[in-house]
């Protein structure tokens, strides 16, 4: 296929903004922020290259929206001060400048916390399998602490507020991260989330408190903010994790998705299986499923780097938008080089060791000269 004629280099009009493509930047913590969670001259350079190598919307990594619970990892970005909004602001200026939207993702960990000894979830279920070596953690993770409703009071409050330090920041919108195994992932999950107050059984009391999040951040933000919602089945800790109800759950979910009206739905497939991991016994994918049900812009994720697959994902609708990950970080100019014809820089797992830090992907930034400041 010619490159230049590939549905991903198809403009895109959304609302007020005229995409020159379809390929967004998945978030990817890094964890390279301060101790504080300030962002970076460096993190300027990071995510402004991946405008300059052709991306036309880059969401960032998880910020922590509240100083409680919320983090997930040591020098992991948070949007819960001022001055979290104000390191922000050279980033979101030098990304634009290079001519990409740039949205914050919000993240509260909940029971997947590398960093907190202590964490909260929506029920006392120990999480499986291990913490991540790459982010800091060790071990097992701990029997999580079940949510009072005071609790979810704040981790609500922390999200809106994040969101008015997002616009702050002049960030074009933002996603919550509701994907994953983290805390509202942990909310919607009915293995996870055990309650049996208007936050836990059925789906509608599942999502309510994502309903409520979305709510208060659209009462507090101007019209042309964009609010979106990455969801996934699959699960930093358990990959493989699939509904048991497939289809017939996905449907639930994404009719209360409908009802809570955000701008975009992102789905993602962390384990880049999209046609294993996302398709259910009736040939439909969740994306397309958030397509029909929702009628909002879909962001599909889940190995996009691959054409074929990306052209289908376009092609027969299951997404407007690709989100892409690990080919990202090993080449912020992939777009370009897609176009030009010339093999992008291939991911390698060393470039996520010892540590997912962007200290790989500046030094590829850097012999590419695509560092604008
Ligand atoms: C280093 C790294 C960090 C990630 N951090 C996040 C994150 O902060 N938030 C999130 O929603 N997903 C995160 N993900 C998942 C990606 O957004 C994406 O779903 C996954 O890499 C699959 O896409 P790909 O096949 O294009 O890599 C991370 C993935 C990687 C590789």
């Amino acid at each position: 296929m010619n490159t230049i004629n590939h549905p991903i280099f198809k403009s895109f009009q959304w609302k007020e903004h005229s995409l020159k493509n379809r390929l967004t930047v998945a978030p990817m913590s890094r964890v390279s922020a301060t101790t504080g969670g300030l962002a970076t001259d460096e993190m300027a350079a990071y995510y402004s290259a991946f405008a300059a190598g052709g991306f036309s919307m880059i969401i960032t990594e998880g910020n922590y929206t509240d100083e409680t619970a919320s983090k997930g990892y040591a020098h992991q970005p948070g949007l819960t001060t001022a001055d979290h909004a104000a390191s922000w602001q050279p980033v979101v200026k030098q990304t634009k400048a290079n001519g990409a939207l740039i949205i914050a993702q919000l993240m509260h960990a909940g029971a997947l916390s590398q960093y907190n000894q202590q964490t909260l979830a929506p029920s006392a279920i120990q999480p499986v399998g291990n913490k991540m070596a790459q982010y800091g953690g060790t071990g097992a993770y701990p029997f999580p602490q079940a949510m009072s409703l005071e609790d979810i009071t704040i981790a609500k409050k922390g999200f809106v507020d994040a969101a008015q330090l997002a616009i702050r920041a002049g960030f074009d919108g933002i996603e919550l991260h509701a994907a994953n195994g983290y805390l509202l992932d942990q909310f919607l999950t009915p293995e996870l989330n055990t309650r049996n107050d208007q936050y836990g059984g059925s789906t509608n009391n599942r999502f309510r408190v994502i309903a409520e999040i979305i709510d208060a951040i659209r009462s507090v933000s101007p019209a042309h903010f964009l609010v979106g919602i990455r969801l996934s089945e699959g699960k930093v800790n358990d990959l493989k994790y699939r509904w048991k109800d497939g289809a017939a759950m996905a449907v639930e979910i994404l009719e209360e998705v409908k009802n809570a009206a955000p701008d975009f739905v992102h789905i993602a497939v962390q384990s880049g299986e999209w046609e294993r991991d996302s398709f259910y016994s009736n040939g439909t994918s969740f994306a397309a499923l958030a397509r029909q049900i929702t009628g909002k812009v879909i962001i599909a994720n889940g190995g996009m780097h691959q054409l074929t697959r990306a052209a289908r994902v376009i092609e027969e609708f299951h997404g407007d938008l690709l989100s892409i990950g690990k080919a990202a970080l090993a080449d912020c100019a992939w777009p370009l080089h897609t176009l030009n014809g010339t093999p992008p820089i291939a991911f390698h797992p060393d470039m996520l060791w010892p540590e997912a830090t962007i200290k790989h992907t500046n030094t590829i930034i850097q012999s590419n000269q695509l560092i604008h400041s």
